[in-house]
């Protein structure tokens, strides 16, 4: 009789291997867990942040992704960061102007920035520091940066009638800037005079103290600064106009378009730009100059940030 012979399957080695793909199964569902609950992305999910912030939050530096995680959800965190002038160790004044300034209102993040960078968020005088003179030319000096107590600087020479009003006296280095702007605006049909260049801190205080006694203080602060933090205590500062022209119509002239957009090429930049007037602490001054050297200045100016700003975030280090 003809049969087949069963054959018989041994069980032993397909358990084995039933339960070696099962572990590896396992560990890899384990190990997917881990990097789950351990990432970045979850994290972020659990410290507030949906799926759209946590994208954008990743692109930022480790560092920032670490505070996300481990501070309480912050509605400003992101718009603050992806701010061109952001400063990390500017971020706990941010939050507080914002809430401090905008409440509920929409909050214009540049701007918070910008004041912030520059210690506006402070009031004017209220917190000052010496500023670091090893700074030289690209010395700060405003309302929260001070020179040292009555400070005068050792090359100051006169200025010669042909380039300024009598009684005028200014750095040596900067008067030659000047001498070389005077040509260089004359050859594109201009003349600069100036009106005001080094102040002694008792010619400062005097003209603060004025403008004091006959406006008021606010008036004053918006016009003049207070000795010791005056740009024109520094002998890098120039008060320039086209001969005839004054305060009130200089603004108006061809000379200052010329001067507002070639001064740099010659070492200057305007001072206290239209616009600009909360975070320079001063009313537009079209006509005040000052001194950084011509690397410095084109810079400046190539940015489009006031002297307090571009200080600020490129050299206050
Ligand atoms: N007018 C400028 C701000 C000064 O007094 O220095
Ligand atoms: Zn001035």
């Amino acid at each position: 009789m003809y049969y087949t012979k069963k054959r018989k399957i041994k069980k032993g080695p397909i358990i084995f291997i039933a339960v070696v793909i099962f572990i590896i199964i396992l560990i890899i569902v384990c190990i997917n867990l881990y990097k789950h609950y351990t990432s970045f992305e979850y994290k972020l999910g659990e410290a507030g942040y949906n799926e759209k912030e946590i994208k954008e939050i990743l692109k930022f530096d480790n560092k920032y992704i670490e505070y996300a995680i481990e501070n309480k959800y912050e509605d400003d965190f992101i718009p603050l960061l992806k701010q061109k002038y952001f400063i990390w160790k500017n971020y706990d004044r941010y939050i507080e102007y914002i809430n401090d300034v905008y409440g509920d209102k929409k909050v214009d993040y540049e701007k918070v920035v910008s004041l912030v960078n520059v210690g506006a968020d402070n009031d004017p005088y209220t917190h000052t520091k010496k500023t670091d003179m090893d700074k030289e030319y690209a010395i700060l000096v405003n309302k929260y940066n001070s020179l040292p107590e009555k400070y005068a600087p050792d090359d100051i020479v006169e200025m010669s009638n042909w380039y300024a009003y009598p009684d005028n006296r200014i750095r040596q280095t900067v008067y030659d800037a000047f001498k070389e702007m005077s040509e260089g605006a004359k050859e594109s049909g201009y003349t600069l005079i100036v009106n005001s260049s080094y102040r002694s801190y008792e010619e400062q205080k005097e003209i603060y103290d004025d403008y004091e006694r006959n406006r008021g203080k606010e008036y004053a602060d918006k016009y003049a600064a207070r000795p010791d933090f005056s740009e024109h205590q520094t002998g890098l500062s120039l008060d320039i106009f086209s001969p005839g022209a004054n305060m009130s119509n200089f603004a108006d002239t061809e000379t200052y378009k010329w001067l507002k957009d070639n001064s740099y090429k010659y070492g200057f930049i305007l001072r206290y730009p239209l616009g600009k007037e909360d975070i320079t602490g001063y009313n537009y001054e079209a006509w005040h100059y000052r001194y950084l050297g011509k690397e410095l200045a084109k810079k400046v100016y190539d940015s489009g940030l006031t002297y307090d700003e571009y200080y600020a975030y490129y050299l206050d280090k």
